[in-house]
């Protein structure tokens, strides 16, 4: 039994007990989670947060004017961007193995606010010197669950923003979301006044396109994928399936090749996999039953138009006994 109004006003009390008159951080990732906790602690403790954007360079086309230009206009928060794309994929070089990945990712992560916090320290010497002690995650329940948090539960996969967090932290965690669901978050940004762009975004995990290669990234393969999916997204909006697709998932299997035919010559390409699932709050999961002809327009045009792929595959399988994202 609750509202959004109730649990804005139980976890605005809470932040402010927890965080008093201190500097707090808070990373934006571009999806809804994070953006909720952010407007949330600024309800809270006003201009004492600073957010912090990390461009990992595994994100997908137009995320980053999407967190710098729009969010920053609506909640007119302050925002400082760290561009870590080299630092990510010089840190990923040659890993193929899942959870190698999330840890390395959640591990650069770390590095990156760490990074950003030791430059608003030396920003701030001139005035207070104040250091920032405290980190916002947009930790879901869910999240929490799945990477072992839960009671009895198995370590199925290190969400980048829990497991795979270092061991010589050096901030202290603020976790406004980390008893809620998905559709409860999406109604306290609704009732923090956040737009429907932001809110009703389908989710987008923290790892990003990093879990959507199987294989090693690399800057050649995240450039295909960002391609493969800026098409899946736009071809699924038009289609007008937005509402009923929790997410869709689009996977570059990097060390897959397949013999196919274009134009009137032999090619030797990767598959693209389709990811489409209905959800209610990604515990479990159905694929969902994307009409053909919209399946046969999005595979036409990737095939078409990103070099390097000759066949598009969908993936049938549901949660359990598959996950949403194939890492
Ligand atoms: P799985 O693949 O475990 O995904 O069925 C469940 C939901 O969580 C998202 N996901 C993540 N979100 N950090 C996140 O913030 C992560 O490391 C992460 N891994 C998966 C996934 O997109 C799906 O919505």
């Amino acid at each position: 039994d609750w509202t959004a109004g109730s649990i804005i006003q139980e976890q605005v009390e809470r932040i402010r007990a927890q965080i008093g008159d201190k500097k707090v951080i808070c990373g934006l990732s571009g999806g809804v989670d994070s953006a909720v906790a952010a407007a949330l602690v600024q309800e809270a403790v006003g201009d004492q947060l600073i957010c912090v954007f990390v461009d990992h360079g595994l994100l997908r086309q137009g995320e980053r004017t999407q967190v710098e230009r729009d969010f920053v206009a609506v909640t007119g928060v302050r925002l400082v961007t760290v561009d870590a794309r080299e630092q990510f994929l010089t840190a990923l070089a040659g890993v193929s193995e899942p959870e190698q990945k999330r840890k390395i990712i959640g591990r650069e992560f770390i590095r990156s606010f760490e990074q950003a916090q030791l430059e608003l320290v030396r920003e701030a010497q001139d005035g207070d010197g104040e250091e920032v002690r405290f980190l916002v995650q947009g930790t879901l329940y869910p999240d929490v669950v799945e990477s072992g948090g839960g009671s009895g539960t198995a370590n199925i996969k290190s969400h980048h923003n829990v497991g795979g967090l270092p061991d010589d932290l050096r901030f202290e965690l603020v976790e406004p979301l980390r008893t809620l669901f998905k559709d409860e978050v999406r109604a306290i940004g609704r009732e923090l006044g956040l737009p429907e762009e932001i809110v009703g975004r389908q989710p987008f995990p923290g790892p990003g396109l990093g879990i959507r290669i199987i294989g090693e990234v690399t800057q050649e393969r995240l450039d295909l994928l960002r391609e493969a999916d800026a098409i899946v997204r736009v071809e699924l909006t038009e289609a007008g399936l937005d509402q009923e697709i929790w997410q869709c998932p689009v996977v570059l299997l990097a060390d897959v090749r397949s013999v196919g035919v274009q134009g009137d010559g032999r090619t030797y390409g990767h598959p693209i996999v389709l990811r489409p699932v209905s959800s209610e709050d990604a515990m479990t999961a159905d694929w969902t039953r994307v009409p053909y002809g919209v399946l046969a327009r999005i595979s036409n045009r990737i095939t078409n138009e990103v070099e390097g792929v000759n066949r598009v595959v969908l993936d049938v399988t549901s949660k359990p006994p598959g996950t949403i994202e194939w890492e």
